[in-house]
C-alpha cells in the first residue's frame, strides 16, 4: 500500500518548515500499541508534527500485519503531518521492504562502511524510495551503543565536515545524521561536564546550509526516571543523557530531527515498577500498562515543548 492510504505524509514538508522555524521534530521510537498510543496522544495533545520511529527489531516484534494494521487505526490525516520512518535500516532489502509496506520515511544506516560503499548503497536506497516518494535519511560518523539487533557498533567516530557535501550531493538524500558525541542507550555521558562538539555541528551547517541534519541518541535520561526506576528495584546506576539545554542550542542550528527511544524505554519501566510497588495485589495488565503509558505520554509532551520546541506546529 501506499503511505498516502495511511494518511501519512514524508518528511520534506515538516523538515523545511524546522529549518525555518528553529526547532525539531521529535522521532519517538515505538514497539507495541501502548508505546504508539502514548506518543500519538503526545502529539495531538501538543498540535506537534510527529516522526513514528520503527526499527528493524521493532518491526519483527510487532509483525509487518500487526504493524500497519495500527497505522491504520490510527486514521490519519496528511493535515496531522504524521511520517511512518524506518530506523537504522541496515540493508536495501530491509528499506525496500517498509517503502512496500507504507513507510513514508526510510533511514539507510550504512555509516559502518567505508565512505564510498556507504555513498552506493545509501544512492541504490534513494533511487527506490524517491520513485515512492519516501524520504532518506543517512549517516555519517558511527554513534557508540549499547543496544541488541542493531547495527550500532561500541566504537564511534565524529562526522567529518570535510565529507558532508560530496555525500549529500552523490547521495541525493533528504536529511543526514551527523556523530557530535551523542551515543544510543542510557549511559552516554560519564559526567555532566562533557558537551556536545557543537564545533563539528557548526562546520558541517556551514557546508550544508539549510540541510536537515538529525541528531540520534538524543534521549536526556530524566533524572526523575532513573530514580524512580531505582527506588522500586531496579538498578541503572550512572544512566546519563544529554542536557536538554544542548539539545536545544542543536535546535537553534540546523538539528532538525531529534531521536528518543531510551527515554520512552525508562518511562514505561519506571510506571510499571511503581505501580507493582504501590499495588502489590494488583494483576490486571491494562492497569500496570496504563501506568506506563500516562508517564511515556507527560515525557514525551515534556520534550515535545521543552526541548524539540515543536509544539503548536502543525
Ligand atoms: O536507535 C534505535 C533504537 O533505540 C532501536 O533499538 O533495535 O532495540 O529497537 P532496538
Ligand atoms: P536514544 O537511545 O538516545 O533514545 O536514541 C534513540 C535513537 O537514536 C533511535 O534511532
Ligand atoms: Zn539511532
Amino acid at each position: 500500500m501506499k503511505y498516502s492510504d495511511f494518511g501519512l505524509v514524508n518528511t520534506r514538508e515538516m523538515f523545511l518548515n524546522a529549518i525555518k522555524g528553529k526547532y525539531a521534530i521529535p522521532a519517538f521510537n515505538f514497539y507495541n500499541m501502548e508505546t504508539l498510543n502514548a506518543i500519538m496522544a503526545a502529539a495531538r495533545d501538543t498540535d506537534s508534527p510527529i516522526i513514528l520511529a520503527v526499527s528493524e527489531s521493532a518491526l519483527k516484534y510487532m509483525g509487518a500485519n500487526m504493524l500497519m494494521g495500527m497505522i491504520s487505526g490510527l486514521r490519519l490525516s496528511p493535515e496531522r503531518s504524521v511520517a511512518l520512518h524506518l530506523d537504522h535500516g541496515s540493508s536495501f532489502d530491509a528499506c525496500k521492504n517498509a517503502v512496500d509496506l507504507g513507510f513514508s520515511s526510510v533511514m539507510i544506516d550504512a555509516s559502518k562502511l567505508p565512505f564510498e560503499a556507504n555513498i552506493e548503497l545509501t544512492k541504490q536506497v534513494v533511487e527506490y524510495a524517491h520513485a515512492h516518494n519516501v524520504s532518506v535519511e543517512a549517516e555519517l560518523g558511527t554513534l557508540a551503543g549499547i543496544e541488541d539487533e542493531t547495527t550500532f557498533g561500541t566504537e564511534s567516530s565524529y562526522t567529518n565536515p570535510d565529507d558532508v557535501i560530496k555525500f549529500v550531493n552523490a547521495t541525493n538524500i533528504d536529511s543526514l545524521a551527523i556523530a557530535i558525541g551523542t551515543s544510543h542507550g542510557a549511559y552516554k555521558r560519564k559526567s555532566d561536564d562533557e558537551t556536545l562538539r557543537f564545533d563539528i555541528l557548526d562546520a558541517v551547517a556551514k557546508q550544508l546550509p539549510s540541510f536537515p541534519l538529525v541528531l540520534h541518541g538524543a534521549s536526556s535520561i530524566p533524572e526523575h526516571l532513573v530514580k524512580t526506576i531505582n527506588k522500586f528495584g531496579g538498578d541503572i546506576t550512572g544512566a546519563r543523557g544529554i542536557s536538554t539545554d544542548q539539545l536545544r542550542r542543536a535546535t537553534e542550528m540546523n538539528i532538525c530531527k531529534i531521536n528518543v527511544d531510551s527515554d520512552s524505554r525508562l518511562a514505561f519501566t519506571a510506571g510499571v515498577r511503581q505501580y507493582f510497588a504501590d499495588n502489590p495485589s494488583k494483576f490486571n495488565p491494562r492497569d500496570f500498562l496504563g501506568a506506563a503509558i500516562n508517564l511515556i505520554h507527560q515525557n514525551c509532551i515534556n520534550e515535545i515543548n521543552n526541548v524539540m520546541g515543536s509544539n503548536n506546529k502543525i
